[in-house]
């Protein structure tokens, strides 16, 4: 929990996935790690509130929702529920 920055996000592999994890007004959220429009690492974007800018073309999605806020992006981004316990971020990918 303490790699994480507030809010911010930082990317992580967990089981082989690249996930992004959040750390927003100081509750944890996880999401899928890479862009649903192309290939581009979200842990590269740039959080404002909610929401997270992809760096490559700057589609929007919300975090605790995943759902795409506006152009280029238009597929929902994967969402896990992600708790902490003891200091340690658990994410689940199911
Ligand atoms: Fe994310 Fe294009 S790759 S908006």
């Amino acid at each position: 929990m303490d790699e994480l920055k507030p809010n911010g996000v930082t990317g992580v592999e967990i089981d082989g996935r690249t996930v992004a994890l959040y750390l927003i007004d100081g509750e944890v959220f996880a999401t899928h790690g890479i862009c649903t429009h192309a290939l581009a690492f979200l842990a590269d974007g740039f959080v404002d509130g909610g929401t997270i800018e992809c760096p490559l073309h700057q589609g929007m999605f919300d975090i605790r929702s995943g759902k795409a806020l506006c152009s280029p992006v238009t597929k929902d981004l994967e969402t896990y529920s992600a708790k902490v316990e003891e200091g340690e971020v658990f994410v689940d990918l199911d």
